[in-house]
């Protein structure tokens, strides 16, 4: 088979080369070693040497063409040797397009209308899909009904109660009475109600068909729709996109299935009132947000996390200071700690977790169960028309396609990472491709947020990451305490960390420990989509007093030229 000569990937950010220049014609004999093309980047020129001996038998990309990373250039091959296809988005075979419309038209079926698939439905519409979508239960799904959103308003409630109670250092004299967990729970409901009208709206104003009832494939062209009051209908399809997202994880924990005082994140979000005491089995996300929401209500929050670290995705060293500020403020959290059993006893519930190998017991009024999430997949039926997945988790490729080249599948029913925001991606993503463009999801720009307080947000490699990677870096760190408007706003606690490749100087990653770090977030997310290095975040001027300063101020201490404080 010819050799395919691809666009290298010459730093981790680069996303696509151009042809400068061929310094070998079609039909020429090329050596190993010998430089085939010139390629630019915004940075650099560079030469691509052939890897194989051979004959040039195909140019592909042009002089002046952009080609994406892993695209091909050329073919290397003996004389007279024929070429294959070159690898994309899967084609449907004439047997596979037999539907049901007119030429003009696509019948899109979106199944799941939360923030990957009612997205995924307005981008299919404005491309011109006449597009029906099928929810079983409300538009907006777990983000806006039982997810972000409604954490969301308690952790703002939370965080407004923890600053009022301390404007007296301010010399702001307020008094405050307590909670009124009524009024919390009011407002909780009317902010996600009139987040899912909007959808609603955003729904008719796009002339989306939304289909209330669980959708199930019967074959690969249609599926049956059962309606709450048991009715079915039969819904046709050209093109299909699945979002139907993810349920809590239930562990086999003994004893929690059938304790009614063992809650998933739904259950926490509506308490009927502030638990006294409450049990966190799972140091991620979702039980670090709860327990900090939790613990500025009055409640006595224990966390236990099985892993050596909470938050393992996240940036150790910010993570070991986060931790440390959770302490401080009451919070138990005990790592390397896994829970065995919980039990029904006459003050709550009972549980029991294994440390260093010994067995202690805990009692709380409530326990939160947030060890992680599943896809929803079950009443698809996906192995009737043979979609292929990992024990429920939706294979796809980088266009968002399954196995089945016009069925295409987005956000938490993959079970990798389950983010909001990567599911809206995906889901314009996969809407252009049904509707005939050829992209593909990158995630490199995709920041993880967790709405502590301080605000914990990262983009790019963590320094762990970059070590696991065996990649060149160096560090850039600023802490809060020298930037004015952090000191201003909460004492100065956090800092911003930048890593930084040695041999580009480009963005790896950076991530922030601050007040509102999860806005932040954003200049370091487009810094790393624009292949920037960190003369680029220095050379931008950063207005003054604010807390993005000190992101500019950690690329400058990357370079020891950080002016508000010591260099090393
Ligand atoms: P997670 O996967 O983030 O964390 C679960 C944690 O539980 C892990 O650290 C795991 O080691 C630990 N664990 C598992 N079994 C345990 C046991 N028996 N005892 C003690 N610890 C145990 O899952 P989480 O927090 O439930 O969140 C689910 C999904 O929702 C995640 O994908 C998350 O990214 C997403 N989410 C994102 C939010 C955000 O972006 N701000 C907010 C809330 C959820």
């Amino acid at each position: 088979m010819a050799f395919e000569v691809k666009m290298p990937q010459l730093g981790l950010t680069m996303e696509e080369g151009t042809v400068a220049k061929w310094l070998k014609k079609e039909g020429e004999h090329v050596q190993k070693g010998e430089v085939l093309l010139e390629i630019t980047t915004d940075k650099l020129t560079s030469e691509i040497e052939s890897e194989t001996d051979g004959v040039l038998l195909q140019i592909v990309a042009q002089e002046g063409d952009d080609v994406p990373v892993k695209g091909i250039l050329c073919y290397i091959g003996t004389a007279g040797e024929s070429i294959a296809q070159p690898s994309g988005l899967q084609q449907e075979s004439a047997q596979q397009k037999q539907p049901t419309v007119s030429e003009e038209e696509t019948n899109l079926l979106v199944i799941g209308g939360g923030p990957g698939g009612y997205v995924a439905a307005i981008r299919a519409a404005q491309l011109g899909a006449n597009v029906t979508l099928v929810e079983k239960n409300k538009l907006g799904g777990t983000c806006l009904n039982v997810g972000c959103i409604p954490t969301k308003v308690l952790l703002h409630t939370a965080e407004a109660l923890t600053e009022t109670k301390e404007m007296e250092q301010m010399g702001i004299q307020v008094a405050v009475n307590g909670l009124d967990w009524e009024k919390v729970q009011a407002k909780k409901a009317a902010v996600t109600n009139q987040l899912v009208s909007g959808v609603t709206g955003l729904m008719k104003a796009n002339r989306i068909k939304v289909v209330e009832g669980t959708a199930s494939f019967a074959d690969e062209h249609t599926v049956t729709v059962t309606k709450k009051d048991g009715n079915t209908e039969q819904l046709t399809f050209d093109k299909a996109i699945i979002a139907s997202g993810s349920v809590p994880a239930i562990p086999p924990i003994a004893g929690v299935k059938e304790n009614a005082d063992c809650v998933d994140s739904t259950g926490a979000l509506s308490f009927s009132d502030i638990p006294k005491t409450l049990f966190v089995i799972g140091g991620g996300v979702i039980g670090i947000e709860l327990a900090t929401a939790y613990q500025a209500f009055g409640t006595k929050v224990t966390i236990v996390e099985a892993m050596p670290k909470l938050l393992p995705m996240m940036d150790g060293e910010l993570t070991q200071m986060l931790r440390k500020k959770m302490e401080s403020k009451g919070i138990t959290i005990l790592t390397e700690a896994k829970v065995q059993s919980v039990e029904k006893a006459a003050e709550g519930t009972k549980v029991y977790v294994e440390i260093n190998g010994n067995v202690q017991s805990f009692i709380a009024e409530k326990v939160l169960v947030a060890v992680g999430r599943r896809s929803d997949t079950e009443a698809l039926q996906l192995d009737r028309v043979g979609i292929v997945h990992e024990k429920g988790k939706v294979v796809v490729n980088e266009y968002m396609q399954t196995n089945i080249p016009h069925i295409y599948a987005i956000g938490d029913c993959l079970g990798k990472v389950m983010l909001a925001h990567i599911a809206s991606a995906q889901g314009e993503i996969a809407a252009e491709n049904a509707m005939g463009e050829c992209v593909a999801y990158d995630g490199k720009t995709n920041p993880s947020c967790v709405y502590t307080n301080p605000e914990f947000a990262g983009v790019g490699l963590t320094e762990e990451q970059a070590k696991q990677q065996n990649i060149a870096y160096h560090v850039g760190k600023f802490p809060l305490m020298a930037n004015g408007k952090a000191l201003i706003m909460n004492g100065g606690e956090g800092m911003v960390k930048c890593i930084i490749g040695d041999t580009y100087k480009e963005i790896l990653g950076v991530h922030i420990l601050g007040p509102r770090a999860t806005d932040l977030i954003g200049e370091s997310a487009l810094a790393i989509g624009l292949e920037a290095t960190v003369e680029d975040i220095y050379a931008t001027i950063h207005a003054h007093p604010t807390v993005t300063e000190a992101v500019r101020e950690a690329a400058l201490a990357a370079t020891n030229r950080a002016i508000h404080m010591p260099n090393k």
